[in-house]
């Protein structure tokens, strides 16, 4: 179903959707503005813009009482100029009419506070009220907009996130629990609650994790949030069922998001599951490019690992649904993008398998907390200065280059990330408090073969890895017996995985595996892992590899080696002279162990070794350069190589195949130059 629906979605758009968030009821007192609008779009070669996402004040003053005109008048004018809408629900915010009416909507916190009207994402996950008045907004909307020509796409609310601990919550929490557990006794067991005598005796005792109760139940916090996903996801299925009703060819998605700027996945839901109930992902996209902490480089890597995340969760293209043309309002200092990297960022996106570059947001508010956020459109309201010069480029840049859209990426390499692990780890009280490091390490890994040009997918636990030559398994704290399983099998047929540290420790309740490192690892590795040593920031050991000697920090294993080859030892300690990186040959694969965290040095060594004997190398271009990105989307007959130049300075390549330079038209041969920040497009022949 939901491959159809993306499909039906996109028939209607040959094009890459350019355009963003619209918010006309902002200006309705404004009627120059409005028609100055819609100049603007044409000029910008804008084409798609997100409308009513929270506008549910607009669409009904008074409770019943609706107003819809405002909305035709976009949607025939959208439609006009030949441009599509995705229209949301407007569950994001709410009327302050209806909070006061029905004060159960609003969301409780975790100390049990009440919440006052205001703010967005104030809602109770649970309410039946709440739920019920988002199924009437949401079927006026269906049925008045679901045949409009210029309706593309549903956008179900608006970044969804948070929890609710009301009365209501609480209760839906605890039946969630009885259908997951059954009974008592085994919830008991699972959250290990003979520990500190927290036994409980009737489901009634049980409360959502608190600062003023419980914190360091892990398995009742992992329960929280995995329940707080499950009602999300049930919030979003009511919302959708009408909308399916009315409107089944119509696409839904909902906008995820990432932590933070720093671009380690939104840890608030299980993006991992809610995949599966949308039919097109999207999320909004908020790098701090050019900041003083890392490298424009460094940080376009750690965008194209979560691309390749999101991505990777349907393996399609998604659609980026907020960008920034300039800045935003929200990080500790809003830098502005420096000239031409609106184009490079945006092209990013697209080579990481984007289908889209939508802003958020196309006018500048006047007032209100977002009033100086980037926009297309600034307070200004010209079209002569640089941003807006700029996003026209981008409009012109992907016209360009639109036989890419809709095409995918292909990847030999897998990196796993799974969300419960992530929680899991977050909450583990153990090791060291700053030094376990998840995303970071993952992004560390991926670092090596993004500055290599090897296209990578950033997988869950449940998806196949089969199809894959290598798979990275960092960090994977909470292991089922399942997933080893699938390990086991993977390398049984011949594939090759890489396993760190802290690796296959807790089960699905966080419960320690016991007798030793689990059986069927230590099968598949050849070891055991009998120790793990923390270290301090400033402390360190090292291992010696083909007699090169590495740093290691943070956390060194203590491996008994029984069947495997040791490929680097340690140098020092009481473990000195034992196994830090083993591989096991194991059936008709190969089994590593990296039981140490390394730095960069020794993973470039490692795994140029890896990525030559699985021949994974990219043969476009000679020598890669590591702050030149190179990535393909590709169709039966055409690679197309997004070629992006990180580095503030000239750069060349040598290409083996010549081709074509989209953007430009100019052919390539042999030697490319790319000028800073520069990005071309090439298509070259298959
Ligand atoms: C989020 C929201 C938008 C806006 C932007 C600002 O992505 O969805 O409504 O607040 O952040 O960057
Ligand atoms: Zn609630």
């Amino acid at each position: 179903m939901n491959a159809i629906l993306y499909e039906e979605a996109y028939e209607m758009s040959q094009y890459f959707l350019h355009g963003g968030d619209y918010n006309p009821e902002q200006w309705l007192k404004y009627p120059e503005i409005l028609k100055q609008d819609i100049a603007y779009m044409k000029e910008v070669k804008a084409n798609t813009f997100s409308v009513g996402i929270f506008s549910w004040s607009a669409l009904e003053p008074a409770e019943g009482k609706f107003c819809f005109d405002w909305l035709d008048e976009i949607m025939d004018t959208i439609d006009a100029i030949g441009g599509k809408v995705i229209l949301a629900t407007p569950s994001g915010a709410r009327p302050a009419w209806l909070a006061q009416q029905y004060p159960e909507v609003l969301r409780t916190n975790q100390a049990r506070e009440k919440c006052l009207y205001g703010a967005r994402h104030n809602h109770c996950l649970t309410s039946p009220v709440y739920r019920e008045k988002v199924r009437l907004i949401n079927e006026k909307l269906a049925l008045r907009y679901g045949k409009h020509p210029a309706l593309l796409m549903w956008h179900i609310s608006n970044e969804y996130g948070g929890d609710c601990h009301c009365k209501l919550c609480q209760e839906a929490f605890r039946v969630w629990l009885k259908q997951k557990y059954g009974t008592l006794e085994e919830l008991n067991h699972a959250w290990w609650n003979s520990f500190w005598s927290h036994t409980i005796t009737d489901w009634s005792q049980i409360e959502s994790p608190s600062r003023l109760g419980d914190q360091l139940v892990h398995g009742l916090n992992l329960d929280w949030r995995r329940f707080v996903s499950d009602q999300t996801i049930d919030f979003f299925e009511n919302e959708i069922a009408v909308l399916r009703k009315y409107t089944p060819n119509v696409a839904i998605t909902t906008n995820m998001m990432a932590e933070s700027y720093d671009l380690a996945p939104f840890r608030g839901l299980n993006y991992g599951k809610f995949a599966q109930f949308v039919d097109v992902i999207s999320w909004d996209c908020y790098p701090a490019w050019h900041n003083d902490w890392e490298t424009t480089a460094q940080l376009a890597c750690k965008v194209g690992f979560i691309n390749d995340l999101y991505r990777s969760l349907k393996k399609q293209p998604f659609l980026i649904m907020e960008c920034t043309p300039s800045a935003v309002n929200w990080h500790e200092v809003n830098r502005t993008k420096r000239p031409g990297m609106h184009l490079l960022s945006s092209m990013q996106l697209i080579a990481h398998g984007s289908d889209s570059v939508l802003y958020f947001q196309w006018r500048q508010s006047r007032g209100a907390s977002e009033k100086f956020h980037g926009a297309v459109v600034g307070h200004d309201g010209r079209q002569n200065n640089r941003v807006f010069q700029e996003v026209k480029q981008v409009g012109e840049s992907l016209q360009k280059i639109k036989e890419i859209k809709g095409l995918n990426k292909y990847s030999r390499v897998a990196i796993i990330y799974d969300w419960e692990n992530d929680w899991a780890l977050e909450d583990v009280q153990g090791f060291s408090k700053q030094g376990k490091q998840y995303v970071k390490t993952l992004q560390q890994h991926y670092q090596i073969f993004w500055q290599k040009d090897i296209p990578v997918d950033v997988i869950t636990c449940e998806q196949p890895i089969d199809e894959y030559d290598l798979v990275i398994v960092g960090m994977l704290y909470m292991m089922s017996e399942a997933f080893m399983e699938k390990l086991t099998e993977y390398v049984t047929q011949g594939g090759t995985v890489v396993m760190t540290y802290l690796s296959g420790i807790v089960d699905k309740h966080d419960l320690v595996y016991l007798g030793g490192w689990h059986k069927s690892l230590q099968q598949l590795f050849g070891i055991d892992v009998i120790e793990i040593d923390t270290l301090y920031p400033k402390q360190t050991n090292s291992i010696i590899m083909d007699s090169m000697q590495y740093e290691v920090k943070d956390i060194c294993s203590v491996i008994q080696n029984n069947s495997a080859e040791i490929l680097a030892y340690y140098e020092n300690d009481f473990y000195a002279q034992t196994a830090a990186v083993t591989r096991n040959h194991f059936e008709k694969g190969k089994a590593y162990f990296l039981g140490a965290r390394t730095h960069h040095d020794f993973l470039e060594i490692f795994y140029s070794q890896l990525i030559d004997s699985l021949k994974l190398t990219s043969s476009w271009v000679e020598k890669p350069h590591p702050d030149v990105s190179i990535q393909t989307r590709e169709s039966d007959t055409m690679m197309y190589y997004f070629v992006m130049n990180f580095s503030h300075e000239e750069r060349w390549l040598t290409i083996t195949e010549s081709g074509k330079d989209l953007l430009t038209q100019e052919e390539c041969h042999k030697q490319l130059r790319l000028s800073p920040y520069q990005v071309r497009v090439v298509s070259v022949k298959k």
